[in-house]
């Protein structure tokens, strides 16, 4: 049995990490987050080294050399590479570690849902190997709740959808557990894919990631816009004649396009939401959805949702941070971080080593 005085032990000093499939970011407590860096390395081709990780790698994006590639170790949640995922996580450890006097002796992870066991022992491992005494997993909806305000004593249930890059997590929690949950591979990124597809097949156009994610951030609104008209020059590579080339674009001829992507995370939503308790519904039915994960931060989700579900729906502080920052609020609650931490990894069980301050 782990003692709660080793717990409190290892919980000073610690460090938040959630590993995500378009960024890796780091918290310490009482400094915030320390790392906010896309979840991409750049890789030589000639000789399969890492050459930058990051947000160094990113910045090479769509302008690589010859011979380097840029990649996403994890896509749409799932280990693609697991040998760099490993690489890449240490890289951030040790730079988070370095970005002041604090030694990290323990942290609390999370990552996509879908990796597996093996693989999840494997990357705390790896964490643990660039200068983390202990490495506890928890379950990303929890944490995600933790850091949207949702509190562990709550005997009620709160309802929490996580849209991230790769996919979109909807959980219910209540008491401190998840009491339900569905998720699937399917997040913001696909708005990116549907943007560049559409722009390739209907304009004639090929663009790189740089300018959907800008498109995404700065033009697409869920909102059916009031002027369809409004417009914005769009550039890249004429797909006949392989020229430089750009095209004009409206709100009018993207929103049919992006919407398709949002009515299925809103379908998601609501199949969800049909298969709760009475009332656990109950709830909910009260409390509305609170959305998490950066692609929450898109122009007119929001209201999109409520008037998908009816109910109220409200976005995160901090929606991006908001897994990180519920991991912090365990350093408090060692009581809690025992319960919440998975301890069919065994790592619990491991947990009483003795330890060297
Ligand atoms: N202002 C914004 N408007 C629209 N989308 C945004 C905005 N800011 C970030 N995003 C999108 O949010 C997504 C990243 O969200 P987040 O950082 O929560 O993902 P992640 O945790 O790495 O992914 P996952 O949880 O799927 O592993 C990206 O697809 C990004 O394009
Ligand atoms: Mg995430």
């Amino acid at each position: 049995m782990l003692k709660i005085s080793s717990l409190k032990k290892l919980v000073t000093d610690q460090m938040a990490i959630d590993l995500g499939t378009a960024s890796t970011i780091i918290a310490v407590k009482d400094r915030g987050v320390v790392l906010d860096e896309p979840s991409l390395i750049a890789v030589n081709e000639l000789t399969e080294e890492i050459v930058a990780y990051g947000q160094e790698a990113a910045d090479m994006t769509g302008r690589e050399g010859r011979d380097v590639s840029v990649k996403a170790p994890l896509i749409g949640g799932v280990v693609a590479d697991f040998e760099r995922t490993k690489k890449m996580l240490a890289n951030f450890v040790k730079k988070a570690r370095s970005g002041g006097s604090n030694i990290a002796l323990s942290a609390i992870m999370t990552m996509p849902s879908d990796v597996t066991h093996v693989e999840q022992r494997a990357l705390s491992n790896a964490a643990e190997e660039a200068g983390i005494g202990k490495v506890f997993m928890m379950e990303e909806g929890l944490a995600a709740a933790f850091g949207a305000g949702v509190l562990p004593t709550d005997k009620r249930a709160s309802a929490i959808v996580d849209i991230g890059a790769g996919t979109t997590n909807v959980a219910i929690i209540a008491k401190g557990s998840v009491v339900h949950s569905a998720s699937e591979r399917f997040g913001s990124n696909e708005i990116n894919a549907v943007l560049a597809t559409h722009l390739r097949r209907h304009r004639g156009l090929q663009v790189g990631e740089e300018t959907t994610e800008f498109l995404k951030t700065n033009f697409v609104s869920t909102f059916i816009p009031d002027d369809i008209s409004r417009s914005i020059d769009v550039r890249g590579r004429d797909v006949q004649t392989g020229s430089p080339a750009a095209v004009e674009i409206t709100t009018g001829e993207v929103y049919p396009v992006v919407e398709a992507v949002v009515r299925r995370i809103a379908e998601l939503v609501k199949d969800t939401l049909t298969e709760l308790r009475p009332e656990v519904a109950a709830d909910i039915y009260d409390r509305g959805v609170v959305l998490t994960g950066g692609g929450s931060l898109l122009d007119g989700l929001d209201q999109y949702l409520r008037s998908y579900i009816n109910l109220a729906v409200s976005v995160a502080e901090e929606p991006r941070y908001a897994t990180v920052n519920g991991l912090v609020k365990l350093f408090d609650d060692p009581k809690l971080l025992e319960r919440v931490s998975r301890n069919d990894l065994g790592i619990l069980q491991n947990a009483e080593i003795p330890f060297e301050a």
